[in-house]
């Protein structure tokens, strides 16, 4: 497996400034996160480092990966080939970077859209990625407080949030999205929910 040093080399040779930093961003702030829920550290730190490896790439060339990896291009990929970059950097991190963790590898690959049951590294780095502190948006400041007392409401949250932005586009919402949502609420009591 790669050492740090040679994963942000990549990061610096394949990634534009604000998504470096963005990156070093999610590190820490997962970090943080497995400190508080339980989650391997170094795997948080690694992962959050690296999970947007991919996103530097054009259209083409991560449906030209995940086609390559024998992955079956739905219509919400078709329609918007970039939310393919967790696919694609999981495979970078396998195959380039030597990762063979499959916890690490989920996490990353999940980290756009969610999926069902994630384990608590998944929900970690998805919470992340969301509330690192580079992140301005309405309603970030309740996410962050939210991440540090309650995960899966966190999580939650955040997938809303993800849902009603998309819509807000007009584009096309993928089911691993919905399905995640759906579990982690059923999972959780009316009660915890509507209390934020
Ligand atoms: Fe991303
Ligand atoms: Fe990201």
């Amino acid at each position: 497996m790669w050492n740090e040093k040679q994963m942000l080399n990549y990061l610096y040779e394949n990634l534009k400034e604000n998504k470096i930093k963005h990156s070093l961003s999610v590190s820490e702030t997962a970090v943080a996160l497995a400190e508080r829920y339980g989650a391997n550290i170094d795997k948080a730190r690694i992962s959050g480092l690296i999970h947007d490896c991919a996103k530097g790439m054009k259209d083409e060339e991560l449906i030209k990966a995940a086609i390559d990896y024998g992955i079956q291009l739905d219509e919400v990929y078709i329609n918007n080939p970039s939310i393919l970059h967790g696919l694609v950097a999981s495979i970078i991190a396998k195959d380039v970077m030597g990762i063979e963790d499959e916890d690490m590898l989920m996490a990353i690959r999940y980290h756009t859209t969610g999926r069902k049951d994630m384990s608590v590294l998944e929900k970690v780095i998805y919470i992340a990625d969301y509330i690192e502190p580079l992140r301005a948006f309405d309603g970030v400041e309740e996410l962050r407080s939210l991440s540090n007392i309650e995960l899966d409401l966190a999580v939650v949250k955040s997938l809303e949030n993800a849902i009603k932005y998309v819509i807000s586009q007009n584009g096309l919402l993928h089911t691993d999205t919905i399905i995640a949502r759906n579990y982690l609420l059923s999972k959780n009591s009316r009660w915890e929910y509507e209390k934020w």
